[in-house]
């Protein structure tokens, strides 16, 4: 038997997957990793694979299951109050997204589109007229989801200091008591927004999901809070670090970004291969509910199971020469978004936003270029969201 791998483990490049990773692609599909609690859990690296167990209802979501997967301790201190969505199988899982799934349609992210671009421009004025240089994490990366999230769901941005870092707090808290206390923190704001929404409506998601369902009975004042919680955290963390983190890669990959500056229709090939290629999200974790007769080996009832995205999305017999960021191959199918039931629910608004920030940006600001070496820029440990902690620039 090899030594299992630990997991997760620091990235030493932003974009690529940790070196460390490097004996699971070579072991894979299917490979024993260790967590730090010291547990042992399978990790998935197979594309095929990862596709076909991800869609398998014998592995559950439910976070409450004492052998779900913990990855840190910051993991292990939130997940003690049952998540909405993520965190529950189906039927609940289905009533609940079935709410949902309108707002986030096709057709009505495409009816937002004049907004984001709107919300994308007034940030650029303001950077191009203050700078150079520019912080883009504060000024840009993070403020367009977070303003975005905000008008979709009806949720005041002049509040976006307050749950900004309490959202930073539950993904990047350095300890579980202080994710905890965020995570209190949080859910006593959108207690008391909801609590103000029932008396003075407003015309956000969250307007409707009180009309429409908690007035109707069909939601309890908890469920609807949580889920408030996780679309807020959900809406802005996740694309904030995908437009940090697919700045720097195709700062650092200038061929790449001159095909996607002279050919304006390359844009959403280049936003799922830049999904794929930086997978921030590495990690998806399940339990098995039931023994699971696979490919020649068992994965038993009560054992953990993590797909790591970054290898799934660089598995070369589906993409050839898969540590090669190229713009114009066809990246569908990737993991970025997970698959399955769970399937991220926000991936067209995700796409929508990508797409302006970065036509955007790097029309707006032809010289753009990184004010310090690559090399010192930090980024984010392992066990949570990869992406930029700050990307200083100029022009
Ligand atoms: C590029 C940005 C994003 C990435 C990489 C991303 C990634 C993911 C992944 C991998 C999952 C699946 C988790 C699992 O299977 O356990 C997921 C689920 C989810 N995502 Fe995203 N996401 C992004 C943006 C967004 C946005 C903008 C929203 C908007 C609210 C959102 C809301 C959600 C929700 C609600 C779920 C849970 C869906 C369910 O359980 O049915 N995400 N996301």
């Amino acid at each position: 038997m090899t030594e299992a791998i630990s997991f997760p483990q620091d990235r030493t490049c932003p974009y690529h997957p940790p070196a460390g990773y490097d004996p699971l692609r070579a072991q894979g599909p299917l490979a024993r990793v260790s967590l730090y609690d010291g547990r042992s859990v399978w990790a998935v690296t197979g594309h095929t694979e990862a596709r076909e167990l991800l869609t398998d209802q014998r592995l559950s979501s439910d976070r409450l299951n004492p052998s779900f997967p913990i990855p840190s301790e910051r993991f292990s201190a939130v997940r003690r109050t049952r998540a909405p969505l993520l965190g529950v199988d189906d039927p609940v899982h289905n009533t609940q997204r079935r709410m949902l799934i309108p707002s986030f349609g096709v057709k009505r992210i495409a009816a937002m589109r004049p907004e984001i671009q709107r919300i994308v421009d007034g940030l650029l004025d303001r950077m191009l007229a203050q700078g150079p240089p520019a912080e883009l994490v504060s000024a840009f990366a993070l403020p367009v989801p977070s303003m975005v999230i905000c008008s979709l769901l009806g949720v005041p941005y002049a509040d976006h200091e307050f749950f900004e870092e309490q959202s930073h707090r539950i993904l990047r808290g350095r300890s579980g008591e202080e994710a905890e206390t965020a995570r209190q923190n949080l859910e006593t704001y959108f207690a008391g927004l909801i609590a103000r929404k029932e008396k003075d409506p407003g015309d956000g998601l969250l307007d409707d999901l009180i009309e429409d369902r908690l007035r109707a009975g069909a939601l309890e004042h908890d469920e609807l809070t949580r889920m408030a919680m996780i679309l807020l955290i959900a809406g802005h963390e996740t694309t904030a670090n995908m437009i940090s983190l697919s700045t720097l890669t195709l700062l650092e990959h200038p061929e790449q970004l001159a095909q996607l500056r002279s050919r304006e229709d390359l844009m959403p090939s280049a936003v799922e291969e830049l999904l794929r290629f930086l997978s921030i999200l590495d990690g998806i974790l399940r339990v098995a509910k039931e023994d699971i007769e696979w490919g020649g080996r068992t994965i038993r009832a009560g054992e953990g199971v993590i797909f790591p995205a970054s290898l799934i999305n660089r598995d070369d017999t589906v993409y050839p020469a898969p540590d090669t960021l190229d713009l114009g191959r066809a990246a569908r199918h990737h993991v970025a978004f997970g698959f399955g039931i769970h399937q991220c629910l926000g991936q067209n608004l995700a796409r929508a936003e990508m797409e302006i920030a970065l036509r955007s940006l790097f029309t707006r600001i032809p010289g753009l270029r990184l004010a310090v070496p690559a090399g010192d820029l930090p980024i984010n440990p392992g066990d949570t969201l990869q992406g930029m902690i700050e990307l200083p620039l100029a022009w």
